[in-house]
């Protein structure tokens, strides 16, 4: 099968687009046949070997963990799918090798839904990780409600496209980082304020519109950003980073509810984002689209931090 891959830990000029074996089907598994992979933060991350401390992994790694296509095959158990359907998944694995970057992956048969007929496949393969994400660090741990508010460090980004969605959608009112250019874009996705993390104080700019702080931080970017974030959120609030691990001292003195989530896959919540996707309730972010071929080149747009909304590759 066409695939992108590297044999070894570096930069993105050693992703090859060449033949490789199918993955195998294991038995509750369904094999896709893939035509839009998204491109995440995390693909470069592995690419250079920053997680492989953290991640099992074995070369030939092919790249992605956003899979949008239809079923190829399923394997002995499953139920519900079948060749032809229309399905999306996000395929992270206990095993970083065998991702989505390539005419087929395979996926237990639980991680991969119907793509919602309103959906285009690069429109379903935007929505996995970033939306997983998104779903699990403001609806799962922490379970904003109507009334409340939300600042989210990223806003632009993948996660944070779709955190401004999810979390307007439950009628909570979002406060958005980004840079001015990217300020029409999230009050369009549905942000109530956008402050541009470039200013002077970016404190002084979220407290003028929060004056006692925001319910829940999510926070996309680390380092500074994190530090600055436990003088933003209430006594008693909520903080969920991707990168950096929260400070426990700084998180317990203010009665924080604090993780640094790790996205998993959940058929049940994708399916009920991509119906919110679906029905409108929930905006798509921007979505750019590169053959497969150009995957280097998608991999350096995202290495450089400032992709608006998400990065699909298309696989013909
Ligand atoms: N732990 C997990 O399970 C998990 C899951 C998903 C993602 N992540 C991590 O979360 C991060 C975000 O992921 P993503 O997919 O949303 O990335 P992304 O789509 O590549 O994010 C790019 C966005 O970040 C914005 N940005 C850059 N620097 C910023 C800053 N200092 N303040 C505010 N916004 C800034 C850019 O906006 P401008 O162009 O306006 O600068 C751009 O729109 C990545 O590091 C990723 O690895 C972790």
């Amino acid at each position: 099968m066409k695939a992108a891959y590297y044999a070894r830990f570096g930069g993105a000029e050693l992703l090859n687009v060449g033949d490789l074996p199918e993955p195998e089907l294991a038995p509750g598994e369904v094999l896709i046949r893939v035509r839009a992979a998204g491109v995440n933060p995390v693909d470069w991350k592995i690419r250079q070997g920053q997680l492989k401390a953290v991640l099992p992994y074995a070369f030939p790694i092919i790249p992605g963990w956003d899979a949008a296509g239809e079923v190829a095959a399923v394997g002995e158990g499953v139920k519900g799918l079948a060749p032809g359907m229309r399905v999306m998944a996000c395929t992270k694995k206990p095993l970083v090798q065998w991702g989505a970057c390539a005419e087929y992956v395979t996926v237990p048969a639980a991680a991969a839904i119907h793509t919602p007929q309103s959906l285009d496949d690069t429109q379903a393969a935007a929505l996995p990780v970033a939306g997983l994400t998104a779903w699990q660090a403001l609806r799962d741990f922490a379970r904003i409600e109507a009334g409340q508010t939300v600042l989210i460090h990223g806003a632009a980004g993948g996660v944070g496209s779709l955190a401004v969605g999810i979390a307007r959608e439950r009628g909570a009112s979002v406060i958005g980082t980004a840079s001015p250019a990217n300020g029409d874009y999230l009050r369009e996705l549905g942000a109530d304020s956008v402050i541009d993390y470039g200013a002077p104080d970016l404190k002084a700019g979220v407290l003028a519109v929060a004056p006692e702080g925001v319910d829940m931080v999510l926070d996309t970017i680390g380092g500074e950003t994190l530090e600055l974030s436990y003088a933003l959120v209430k006594a008693g609030g909520t903080l969920v980073s991707l990168c950096d691990q929260p400070d426990h001292d700084q998180c317990a003195h203010k009665d924080l509810a604090a993780t640094r989530l790790s996205v998993r896959p959940d058929g049940g919540q994708l399916a009920e984002l991509a119906g919110l996707v679906a029905s409108g309730a929930v905006s798509l972010p921007e979505i750019e689209t590169l053959p497969l071929e150009r995957i280097a080149e998608a991999h350096r747009r995202s290495e450089a931090g400032h992709v608006r909304g998400k990065l699909v590759l298309t696989i013909s």
